[in-house]
């Protein structure tokens, strides 16, 4: 007889006002499995699981533990059925120690006294050896970085007796050797028997790590295949359901006049920066993180102080003290951060969307409504940007539609020079087809951008001219044909 699979989800569904998030859904987990979720941003994928976490509750289905049916009540219940998650944003205190983060909320009469905090560290080290760190564990988490932070969760959910790990897009905040370093994990806790159900948009990671992979569509389960079975053109068939040109558009725009320079600018972290930007181009910042390519952004969008050097717009000096003045200077800046600097989370998606412009809709000081409409709807349909309705909440989008939300409000404010800080990051392979097609359509229009990316294939394949940059200094200028991989990685890593 076969032995029931570790989890069995069956007719999954979930229900938001106005939405339907999933639609029975069925999917299956097996001992030791690293299983992929796929899907285009929206498809469900968050959603499913914080059911299997006990964040939300299911409007209807079955849920399964070793062929007991149980009903997960709230995410302390789920924790102790030995399912936990690791989500992108980390859950973490920043002022306690690595120890105490780990152990938090567990024997907590204990865990003020000093004897037990010693071997609270004891067994934190014993857990983060295990996962080959070796961190102090009295060490503030506030002190280390994004990668380290997950792995201390990791460890976490370890010290947890966790048999199902849920890890919802872990990598679009980590550098290429951060990547590595979790992957290493990863195959490790396979190997101690651990199932890790593990959401990604880069087909390459699942590739590399899944056994098995389930394709969610529209809140519906398409199907389940094993990884060596199939293949990228495939898994992006029943993602998108429809036909999906060659990713990188062949630019079309015209090189113009130079629209922005900059000469010895110097900030607390950048020195004596010096570039020029045109009309029509597409310039790429690649670099480790850490190098200063997003306190450049900062620092162009008047949010970095700066100590010494000059911007100038179309020729002109001008002191960018603000994002405001930035805004008037026709400089639109989409940031890496979403959450915090992007979005008005309690704001609709219609109001996001029309914030940097309202200006543009207002005449006689009166605004514009049915305009402002028109502009929303353009861009919802454009950026494919899945809501109910221009009244939605921006916080009730997927993660993946929030980072369209955040683009589609700097396309409608019509600024003549954009910074895009990690445009495609958590957005789906179709979406991510469309944000090029949508960058090179700017560029043909006389817009110029400046495109920070940590995907080198991205820059490499949208860029006019690359910079690579390096502790906060330009290391190396590439033009198109010059910029490959290997050139530009060299470059961002020479000591
Ligand atoms: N709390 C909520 N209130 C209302 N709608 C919600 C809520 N949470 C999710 N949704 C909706 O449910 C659908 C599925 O969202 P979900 O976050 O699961 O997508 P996802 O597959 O994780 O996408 P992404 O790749 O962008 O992260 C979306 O249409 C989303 O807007
Ligand atoms: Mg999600």
């Amino acid at each position: 007889m076969e032995t029931a699979p570790l989890l069995k989800m069956s007719q999954i569904s979930k229900t938001f006002p106005g939405v339907l998030a999933l639609d029975k859904v069925d999917f299956e987990l097996r001992r030791g499995e690293v299983h992929v979720l796929l899907g285009e941003n929206g498809a469900g994928k968050s959603t499913l699981m914080k059911i299997l976490s006990g964040a939300y509750q299911k409007s209807s289905g079955e849920i399964e533990l070793d062929g007991v049916p149980v009903s997960i009540k709230n995410p302390r219940h789920a924790q102790d059925l030995g399912i936990s998650t690791i989500y992108q944003e980390l859950n973490l205190i920043p002022h306690l120690s690595i120890a105490e983060n780990i152990f938090l909320g567990r024997e907590p009469s204990k865990f003020a006294s000093v004897i037990d905090q010693r071997a609270l560290v004891r067994a934190a080290r014993e857990l983060l050896k295990g996962l080959g760190l070796t961190v102090d564990p009295s060490a503030r988490v506030k002190r280390l970085g994004i990668a380290e932070q997950q792995m201390v969760e990791v460890a976490k959910a370890l010290s947890l007796e966790t048999r199902i790990l849920i890890m919802d897009e872990p990598t679009s905040a980590l550098s290429q050797q951060e990547i590595k370093q979790l992957f290493a994990t990863i195959r490790r806790l396979k190997e101690g028997g651990v199932s890790i159900i593990y959401i990604s948009h880069r087909l390459e990671e699942l590739f590399e790590l899944g056994d098995r992979v389930t394709v969610l569509r529209d809140g519906r389960s398409v199907a389940t295949c094993e990884v060596a079975e199939t293949s990228k053109p495939e898994l992006i068939r029943l993602m998108v359901n429809r036909e999906l040109t060659e990713q990188f558009p062949k630019r079309q725009a015209t090189i113009g006049e130079e629209i922005l320079r900059l000469e010895g600018l110097t900030t607390s972290g950048l020195r004596d920066i010096s570039f020029s930007l045109h009309k029509g181009e597409v310039l790429g910042i690649a670099g480790l993180m850490g190098a200063g390519r997003t306190e450049l952004a900062q620092a162009i969008f008047g949010v970095e102080k700066i100590e010494a050097g000059q911007i100038y717009v179309k020729g002109k000096a001008r002191r960018i003290t603000s994002p405001r003045r930035a805004i008037n200077c026709g400089i639109g800046f989409l940031t890496e951060d979403r959450k915090s600097q992007g979005l008005v989370l309690r704001l609709s998606v219609g109001e996001n969307l029309c914030l940097p412009s309202v200006d543009k809709f207002t005449s006689w000081g009166m605004v514009d409504r049915n305009k402002e409409k028109l502009a929303c709807r353009r861009y919802i349909q454009e950026l494919r940007i899945r809501t109910p309705s221009l009244k939605q909440k921006v916080s009730f989008l997927s993660g993946g539609n929030q980072q369209k939300v955040v683009l589609g409000k700097w396309l409608c404010s019509e600024a003549e020079i954009f910074i895009f800080d990690e445009p495609t990051r958590g957005v789906d392979v179709g979406a991510k087809t469309e944000i090029y097609e949508l960058m090179d359509r700017l560029t043909a229009e006389g817009v110029a951008i400046i495109m920070i990316s940590s995907e080198l294939p991205e820059v490499l394949g949208m860029s006019d001219r690359v910079l690579v940059m390096r502790s906060g200094e330009i290391a190396g200028e590439f033009s198109a044909n010059e910029a490959t991989q290997e050139r530009v990685l060299q470059c961002a890593l020479m000591a």
